[in-house]
């Protein structure tokens, strides 16, 4: 599919993103092994999300959907999972994937997880070499580096993990796993990497104690709890519009009920330290999550230096940022995200190859990229190598570029943020597409 956006005089106007992704995920996969029903409302139903439902109800997790933007989970218990006859497919998701291993380790059965092409390149050692230590039997291709994984449950025993990456998915992997396992499972992070699974748990009754960097919790666990999840706006998906709204001149967006939770927004701190500033309005706690209302208008940015803890805060944002960088003045500099080149495309190629190809001045390096602006882009067809947060980025540019930008491979926007276009013909009052 192509997507052929034109540049725009202004964005204007409010909106509401789709639920987030990580928490439905999760609600899901919680939902999944309570006791009794969960409710959940404002779930997000693109891609990568259905691909974690559809891998639950493979399991025999009865799951309905009761009316628009609700799910309710029947949940089968810690233990009431069924082997399933089929491989499980993940699709395109790496969350789904790399969560799901976790359950699956403690689960008495036998159990394939695949993929896509692009879910089949990405590295599951991550999850299963620490799986392993905890008495998991878990292969892969390539020694377990690569998925189709294959799972035979068992017994597990607790362990302290000391990562060498900030992954939320890495992290949420093994305390999953530590529900099923004998005695205490410690996870310390390197950085501050999202931290949805741990209020999650802790809302469900498990006691996670986090000391900083390092979190802990004693299994196994006996029960979780059903609760009802309301699912907060996406912030990654609120990015885009974000980023938007300052680079057109003349805007003013109002973007609502968006989740702030602080291991999420680091985008706002990398803004703001080049010259840009969101303000926040209607402050709250939804379900456990801060949520507020965003306004911005279009303001002039500046070059800043972007590396350390302040990644993993910001690590699906980077396409965005580098569009933001683009149009800031003098020289933006990104480091320390190697992490960037394992997400759903090698993030740090891609993003300079697509930004390269609308006019941007880009140098890449092993862990970030360079980036001198202000650079006037100009449209054209370029490609979004299946990448839904590129193809976001690059839909965004095309309102700023001259001419029509048209990207390839496009539907890869379902991933992640179904309703994309609607979104961005409201915004732009028709004019975009
Ligand atoms: C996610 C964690 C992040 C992020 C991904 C979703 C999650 O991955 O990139 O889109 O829901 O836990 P890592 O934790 O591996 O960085």
């Amino acid at each position: 599919m192509k997507l052929r956006v034109n540049p725009v005089p202004r964005l204007r106007g409010e909106a509401t993103l789709p639920g987030d992704k990580s928490i439905t995920h999760r609600a899901l996969l919680l939902g999944a092994i309570a006791e009794g029903a969960s409710r959940v409302e404002g779930f997000q139903s693109g891609g990568d999300c259905q691909a974690t439902l559809g891998c639950l109800q493979a399991l025999g997790v009865l799951i309905e959907r009761p009316g628009p933007g609700e799910l309710l989970i029947h949940g089968k218990g810690l233990r009431g999972w069924r082997e399933p006859v089929n491989v499980l497919n993940c699709v395109r998701s790496g969350t789904t994937m790399r969560l799901l291993a976790g359950l699956l380790v403690g689960q008495p059965f036998y159990s394939v997880l695949t993929g896509d092409a692009q879910l089949l390149r990405r590295p599951m050692d991550r999850v299963a070499d620490p799986l392993r230590a905890m008495g998991a039997h878990i292969w892969g291709r390539e020694g377990g580096r690569f998925p189709p994984l294959s799972i035979q449950g068992g017994a597990l025993h607790g362990a302290e993990h000391r990562l060498n990456v900030a992954s939320a998915q890495v992290k949420s992997c093994l305390l999953l796993a530590g529900l099923y396992a004998e005695g205490e499972t410690t996870v310390i992070e390197p950085g501050p990497s999202r931290d949805h699974t741990e209020r999650m748990l802790k809302a469900r009754g498990v006691a996670v104690r986090t000391e900083g960097l390092r979190h802990t919790l004693q299994g196994p666990a006996e029960r979780l709890n059903a609760v009802e999840t309301i699912v907060p706006g996406d912030f990654s998906s609120a990015s885009y519009f974000i980023v938007g709204a300052m680079l057109v001149p003349d805007s003013r967006v109002l973007l609502k009920n968006v989740n702030i939770n602080p291991t999420r927004t680091g985008l706002l701190d990398a803004l703001a330290a080049m010259g840009g500033s969101v303000q926040m309005a209607n402050r709250r706690d939804t379900g456990g999550e801060p949520v507020a209302d965003l306004l911005i208008e279009s303001q002039p940015l500046r070059a800043a230096s972007i590396g350390g803890d302040l990644v993993p805060r910001m690590i699906d944002e980077f396409p965005i940022l580098a569009l933001a960088a683009t149009q800031a003045e003098g020289v933006t500099r990104v480091r320390d995200a190697a992490e960037l080149r394992v997400k759903e495309s090698d993030r740090i190629a891609t993003i300079v190859s697509a930004l390269r190809a609308l006019g941007a001045h880009i140098e890449p390096y092993d862990d970030g990229f360079d980036i001198e602006g202000p650079t006037p882009l100009v449209g054209t067809t370029v490609e979004c190598y299946g990448d839904h947060r590129l193809a976001m980025t690059l839909a965004i540019a095309g309102l700023i570029a001259s001419g029509q930008t048209t990207i390839q491979g496009s539907e890869c926007i379902a991933d992640s943020f179904p309703g994309f276009q609607e979104c961005l013909l409201t915004l732009t009052e028709g004019a975009a597409l």
